[in-house]
């Protein structure tokens, strides 16, 4: 099927032209800022420039224009009388991957809220790994639901944190995403809709933009989730998933209440909705006891729930799990055979060397990051003071409000000033929104937090305005 993307749902995502001068170049400049976002994929027919210059409520010439814009600047391509499609130019990469290769300069790096791991801990699971690998060595290798050991462990963790769980039930993925991708890949169509929080990790939001899904979106705010809402979506959209982070979400560090979880349980098992739950941050518990798992709350029959060691112990380790009905899981295994035919049997013994020390390494963990997120209020408190934030009770980062809509200017700005940050916009399902926003992750050390604060400060002096982002040195202009 060919994918293309219908004049209304690309004017909804463009800002208003009026005003804008010259207008031509504000509207390409904002669909190309969406084509390396990976909001708007690549090798997409855009509309006719007759019907999107009807949904924009602009001249047939300005898209015209707009369109040789794109087309000049390598994000677009035309065929004679066939249409015109999406495309990047040559250099550029898509802004999720530039975001996960993050510096190649000497900038400080808080656009992933991504911690190391201690080399001792790496050291004595080495030791461990080594024998067990000879004994790996001498079978195919082959592990599709992943390695049993590694099963077991991880549906043991999940009994002891009060959700019984069977090995059977678990399935062992390369990282938290590579589960989701696998569950939207197994009970997702195109167009079916889909309910996200908004914000919401942004990347999660591309493979279900990737997996041509429909996304609803209900709010998260400083103060948490809006269950009603949440149950209204439920019954009135009637989606076939839902995903949420109910654990010290990604972006806003909030704390889903326990009877919350119960009553969105209910409403989804009314909807007959598939509720997909991260819980790739639940141990990240810094202020309150670590949160039970979601599913544990009430109906769980079509819960699936993710979780990661890239947040505990080391992404690059690239070891997460899902846990959902075993039938379930002999579906989604089935699916990355076709993908991966399974993990690396190296990376899973580490992981379970790790797992079973993992006890002893979380307290030093957490106090880590208590230690930096203090760090981090107190360098903004003293160089930024008029940003404000509510302190998470765990998690990764603080999501800090501004004052005023100048975030993805301020990520341009801070770049030019050593500092490589991603606005709120980044994480939001609409364009605009969360514009207030930055996301400042406390994984680096206090030292380094404290340099990043200082030259986010000097790129604040230096002046931000909201008309900034047009400014993106990633365009022709
Ligand atoms: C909520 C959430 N889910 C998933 C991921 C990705 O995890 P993984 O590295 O295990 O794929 C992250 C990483 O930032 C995250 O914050």
């Amino acid at each position: 099927m060919e994918r293309s993307i219908g004049s209304r749902q690309l004017a909804a995502m463009l800002p208003d032209p009026a005003g804008a001068r010259p207008a031509y170049r504000h509207l390409a400049q904002a669909i190309s800022a969406l084509i390396l976002d990976g909001r708007i994929a690549l090798h997409v027919r855009l509309p006719a420039e007759r019907e999107l210059a009807v949904a924009v409520g602009a001249s047939r010439t300005t898209i015209t224009a707009v369109y040789d814009l794109l087309r000049d600047g390598g994000y677009a391509q035309s065929r004679q009388g066939a249409g015109t499609w999406t495309a990047l130019p040559e250099g550029r990469t898509h802004r999720g991957i530039a975001r996960l290769l993050g510096s190649v300069d000497t900038a400080i790096d808080l656009a992933r809220a991504a911690p190391g791991l201690p080399e001792e801990a790496l050291a004595d699971a080495l030791a461990q790994v080594g024998p067990q690998l000879a004994e790996q060595v001498q079978t195919p290798g082959y592990h599709p639901y992943g390695l049993p050991e590694l099963r077991a462990v991880v549906a043991e963790r999940f009994t002891r944190r009060g959700l019984a769980t069977l090995p059977e039930q678990v399935l062992v993925t390369s990282g938290a995403q590579h589960a989701l991708s696998l569950v939207l890949g197994v009970l997702g169509r195109p167009g079916d809709r889909v309910m996200v929080e908004n914000p919401s990790y942004a990347n999660a939001l591309d493979a279900m933009r990737r997996a041509r899904l429909r996304t609803v979106s209900v709010p998260v705010t400083d103060h948490g989730w809006d269950v009603e809402i949440v149950e209204s979506t439920l019954r009135q959209v009637v989606p076939q998933l839902g995903y949420l982070i109910p654990d010290f979400h990604n972006p806003t560090g909030c704390l889903m209440p326990d009877e919350e979880r119960a009553r969105i349980l209910r409403a989804a098992q009314r909807s007959g909705t598939w509720l997909v739950v991260d819980e790739t941050l639940a141990e990240l518990a810094l202020d309150v006891p670590a949160p039970l798992p979601f599913a544990s709350h009430g109906p769980s029959a079509q819960v699936i729930t993710i979780g990661s060691m890239s947040k505990t112990h080391w992404g690059g380790l690239r070891i997460g799990w899902l846990r959902a009905p075993a039938k379930l899981v002999t579906e989604l295994a089935g699916q990355r055979v076709a993908t991966d035919m399974g993990g690396s049997v190296i990376d899973q013994l580490l992981a379970l060397a790790l797992l079973e020390r993992a006890d002893d390494l979380l307290p030093a963990r957490l106090e880590q990051a208590r230690v930096q997120r203090a760090a981090l209020a107190d360098a903004l408190a003293s160089h930024i003071p008029q940003w404000t934030w509510h302190t998470p009770p765990g998690g990764l980062s603080l999501w800090v409000d501004l004052g005023e809509p100048v975030g993805s200017a301020f990520a341009e700005t801070a770049l030019e000033h050593g500092v490589r940050i991603e606005g709120g916009a980044y994480f939001s399902t609409d364009p605009g929104l969360f514009e207030q926003r930055l996301r400042i992750p406390y994984t680096v050390s206090p030292d380094t937090l404290r340099e990043a604060v200082q030259r986010m400060a000097a790129a604040l002096a230096h002046g931000v305005s909201p008309g900034s982002v047009d400014r993106r040195p990633h365009w022709v202009a």
